[in-house]
């Protein structure tokens, strides 16, 4: 098997009719995961030796794109509520690289409610408190697009208290701004972002 094929498989293999690259927003996974990867060593967030915590990792995107990288002692760990997310990294990432290894966390998520399999044997945890709270560094790729202001608070809260001291957490955030605004309310979005223009939390600055 090529190093390539994962790649592929995220493309290929399908969850409830869309391929689990597209469960988890599309676009060139080889890409995607390039540019997670990027932006981590852009900021000096990362190391060959780093311990690394991916909250909502998805089907491995940034993963597999750091896997040639993180080489034991090295730790990457990743955490998702779809579990047949986390059984694909676990079959293509956890057993090519040992020193990866990936959770299904028991959470309720309205808008991906649908592909979470209660049932599905897996690695699951109740809780991300579960997990160490010595991580080099957290990453969270548009994670907290998914979240309301609670959900989001509470998350961050998490973050912070799984890392070591000096730790870095590199997370992405849907920015509202005119255009971003613009593009929801023309319906350039797959994903409904109106009720967040709506609410107090999201306003902008300007107040517009
Ligand atoms: C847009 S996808 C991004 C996936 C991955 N970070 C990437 O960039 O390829 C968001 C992911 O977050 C997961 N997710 C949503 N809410 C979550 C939560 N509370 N805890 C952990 N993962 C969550 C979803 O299941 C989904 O896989």
């Amino acid at each position: 098997m090529t190093e390539d094929t994962i790649w592929r498989l995220m493309v290929t293999e399908t969850l409830n009719g869309l391929s689990l690259n597209d469960v988890v927003g599309g676009g060139d996974p080889k890409a995607v995961g390039a540019l997670s990867r990027e932006v981590v060593e852009a900021v000096g967030a990362i190391t060959p030796r780093s311990k690394v915590l991916d909250i909502g990792c998805g089907c491995g995107r940034s993963a597999a794109a750091m896997a040639s990288f993180l080489r034991p002692p090295a730790q990457f760990v990743g955490v998702d509520i779809i579990p047949d997310l986390i059984n694909f990294c676990r079959r293509e990432i956890t057993s090519r690289h040992p020193n990866f290894n990936f959770f299904a966390l028991r959470q309720e998520s309205e808008q991906y409610q649908s592909f979470i399999n209660r049932d599905s044997p897996t690695q699951w945890i109740d809780s991300l408190s579960a997990l160490d709270d010595d991580f080099d560094l957290v990453i969270a790729f548009s994670l907290f697009t998914h979240l309301d202001a609670v959900a989001a608070t509470s998350m961050l809260d998490m973050v912070w208290r799984r890392l070591r001291e000096g730790g870095y957490a590199v997370l992405s955030f849907f920015v509202l701004n005119p255009f971003s605004r613009r593009s929801i309310l023309a319906g350039r979005w797959r994903t409904a972002f109106l009720p967040a223009l709506g609410t107090e939390d999201f306003r902008p600055a300007t107040g517009r």
